[in-house]
């Protein structure tokens, strides 16, 4: 099939999000100008440039304030900090708990009976119980051309400033033990997929080919190796 998105796609529910899969979740935490804490998942979420460490999200309208904004992101334009929290697969109900659509002044963290810490850099808490944190300075913020009526989103870009990593999932190479920390991703419809050390292969990447080398490389799977 083909569809333009402005027609319609004619099935039963938006095949968008299960086309784009699997997203990592941004679990973004985040307080207003008062100290007001507030918790949600976004995975319109990923990490967008190494150097200087930046990961973004976009949210959708939000539909319980005035101002048509969801708390995280007003909050992050208010205040220009906010914190991602890994998602694991431990952490799984308590994050999608902290989507329940409420009003501003609800504490999701505390809703979920997670335990705040605080962080290094920004005054946004992070969740204890998830393992890797990163602590966010917003750089930028701009709403996207709203072709569809009434839906809006605003993407938000956030420098890493400071990185939480717990030490256990660090492993003798140096490396981040993927078994240990068990991320999930989120998939189309209410799906999600989980990350296990079986899940996970390896591909060395070709560097530099010449043109004649490029085009001579061996294509059956593995042949590389
Ligand atoms: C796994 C998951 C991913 C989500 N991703 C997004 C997203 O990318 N953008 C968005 O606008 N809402 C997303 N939502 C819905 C928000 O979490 C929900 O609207 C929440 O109430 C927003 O909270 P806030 O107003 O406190 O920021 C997601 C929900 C779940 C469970």
């Amino acid at each position: 099939m083909f569809y333009e998105p402005k027609d319609g796609h004619g099935l039963p529910k938006n095949p968008f999000n299960s086309l784009v899969i699997p997203r990592p979740i941004g679990w973004i935490s985040s307080v207003d100008g008062q100290g007001n804490v507030n918790l949600a998942p976004y995975s319109f979420f990923n990490g967008v440039s190494y150097r200087p460490p930046t990961v973004m999200f976009a949210s959708g309208n939000g539909e319980v304030e005035d101002d048509g904004m969801k708390d995280s992101v007003r909050n992050i334009i208010e205040t220009g900090e906010f914190v991602h929290n890994f998602v694991t697969w431990d952490v799984r109900d308590a994050m999608n708990l902290s989507s329940a659509t409420t009003s501003k002044d609800v504490d999701e963290l505390a809703a979920a009976e997670l335990t705040p810490i605080p962080s290094t850099l920004v005054k946004a808490p992070r969740v204890a119980e998830s393992p890797i944190h990163f602590e966010c300075k917003l750089v930028h913020h701009l709403d996207l051309p709203n072709t569809t009526g009434n839906s809006k989103y605003t993407v938000l870009f956030g420098e890493v400033i400071g990185v939480h990593i717990a030490d256990e999932l660090i492993n003798e190479e140096g490396r981040i033990n993927i078994d240990k920390l068990h991320p999930i991703a989120r998939m189309g419809y209410q799906d999600y997929t989980e990350v296990t050390a079986e899940t996970v292969f390896t591909l060395e990447r070709p560097g530099f080919l010449s043109k004649d080398d490029l085009f001579t490389f061996p294509k059956e799977p593995d042949a590389a190796e």
